[in-house]
């Protein structure tokens, strides 16, 4: 059985998206919702999918923060870690700490509402629109302790359509993260 933890900061549709998925994967199980923030949207999703979650605020140094979270995914023996809205840079020595406990680098990947290197950062979708781009979309990527900025895994792009609405733009990107996000976890089926 191959064990995820999803980190996330905020509403949480990825998150749901991804617990989902999990709930038809025979080998792969999300091991637990790992939030910073006491009010997040994510904590009440995961209640209703029956997934663990972990609150684990930052209340002293960024390194006791994350060696909280670190004994948590030793705990738990957790193998990936899927970012999803999480709104913290993760430290070279946590990064470095996490592949000694899951045996292997490059096991934590984020999700980005743009075409990175374009638009790292918050706003990504209305920036962009902002710009009239002719193009944004999606990007998969492994996570190194810059932002926004690891290895892309996979780029998909969404076109802005002439007048189209920044709602209208929005809801697609967000609709192509949740399927680009499960269907890498499917993809976890056979690590
Ligand atoms: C998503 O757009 C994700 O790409 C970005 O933060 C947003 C989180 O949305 N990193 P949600 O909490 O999954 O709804």
């Amino acid at each position: 059985m191959t064990k995820v933890s999803i980190f996330a900061s905020g509403n949480g549709s990825n998150a749901e998206a991804l617990m989902q998925k999990a709930r038809e994967l025979k080998n792969v199980q999300i091991a637990f919702i790992l939030t910073d923030k006491t009010d997040a949207g994510v904590i009440a999703r995961a209640g209703r999918m029956d997934v663990p979650v972990k609150i684990v605020p930052r209340t002293g140094s960024k390194e006791h923060h994350e060696q909280q979270i670190l004994s948590l995914l030793a705990d738990y023996q957790v193998r990936w870690i899927l970012l999803a809205g999480y709104m913290r840079l993760l430290s070279a020595d946590f990064l470095n700490s996490f592949s000694k406990i899951s045996g292997e680098s490059s096991r934590v990947v984020n999700i980005h509402p743009s075409l990175l290197p374009a638009y790292p950062g918050k706003d990504s979708i209305a920036r962009a629109f902002a710009d009239q781009v002719s193009a944004g979309g999606v990007t998969l990527h492994f996570v190194d302790e810059g932002m926004d900025t690891g290895k892309v895994i996979q780029q998909r792009k969404v076109p802005l359509m002439p007048e189209e609405s920044l709602e209208s733009w929005s809801e697609k990107i967000h609709a192509l993260e949740h399927q680009m996000y499960t269907e890498f976890l499917t993809s976890l089926e056979e690590s």
